[in-house]
């Protein structure tokens, strides 16, 4: 049985102030809640902010929006899976589209990511999905394929079960179209049965697969509801409380 996941990933938005603001209200809106794991993915700067505000119950996870997978060094700009453990995370989002279309990441980096977190004894959450492009041309379950394969090369089956794959098809993300629950369960039974193949069926069982792009309150229940859905990556709604709590309130 696996437990569901809903992780809020708040992109370029809140800093520290507006951070303990939005933690507090969110964990107003969350009492009550259970049997379910919630995450957070503020901004870097955000992170001290929003591990002072979570104080009180419910449980949130703390996580990070991107790592670096060396653990010190001369690499400008970045954070390492150590320092962002020491922050108080136990998450972080990799690969995720806009990191790939803006700051040209891809599936090897995410990699190596991946190792560097899951060494820290941190939880990988890593990003998948294809454009439109993709999808018109009838290439979406072959891209996903080849995107998963190529981002979790090299993690034996122990540790497999410890990431979570997120789908997030592109032409989704931040435009109101959300894939048809249909369309993200196929997916998600694709993604499933390349999990198999990588780590075995016990493995692949327990791994949380959530989708993401334009989840909101109207469409979270019947998404939430798909055999292999297991979870939903939320970035716009995530940054209302009342609308994030409530999505939650459809996984359990
Ligand atoms: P969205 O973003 O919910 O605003 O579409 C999801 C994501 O990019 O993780």
């Amino acid at each position: 049985m696996r437990i569901p996941l809903l992780i809020g990933n708040w992109k370029m938005n809140k800093g520290p102030s507006e951070t303990a603001e939005l933690v507090e209200g969110l964990l107003a809106a969350l009492e009550g809640i259970s049997g379910v794991d919630v995450g957070i993915a503020p901004p870097f700067v955000s992170l001290h902010a929003a591990k002072g505000a979570l104080v009180r119950p419910p449980m949130v996870l703390l996580g990070a929006q991107n790592c670096h997978w060396a653990e010190s060094g001369a690499f400008t700009g970045e954070i390492s899976p150590s320092m962002l453990a020491e922050c108080g995370c136990s998450f972080a989002i990799l690969g995720h589209s806009e990191r790939r279309q803006f700051f040209g990441e891809n599936d090897s980096g995410v990699s190596k990511r991946a190792h560097a977190l899951l060494k820290a004894g941190m939880v990988p959450v890593v990003c998948v999905g294809e454009t439109l492009d993709e999808r018109e041309a009838g290439a979406h379950l072959e891209v996903v394929e080849k995107q998963l394969t190529a981002s979790l090369e090299g993690i034996e089956a122990g540790s497999l079960g410890r990431v979570v794959i997120a789908y997030e098809p592109v032409w989704a993300i931040g435009t109101g179209k959300t894939a048809s629950p249909e369309q993200a369960q196929q997916m998600h039974e694709h993604i499933r049965k390349i999990l198999i193949k990588l780590g075995g069926a016990a493995v692949a069982d327990g791994i949380r697969i959530l989708y993401g792009g334009s989840v909101t309150p109207d469409n979270a229940a019947i998404l939430l509801k798909q055999p292999d859905i297991d979870g939903a990556l939320v970035g716009g709604a995530s940054l209302d409380a009342q609308k994030f709590a409530s999505i939650v309130r459809f996984s359990v």
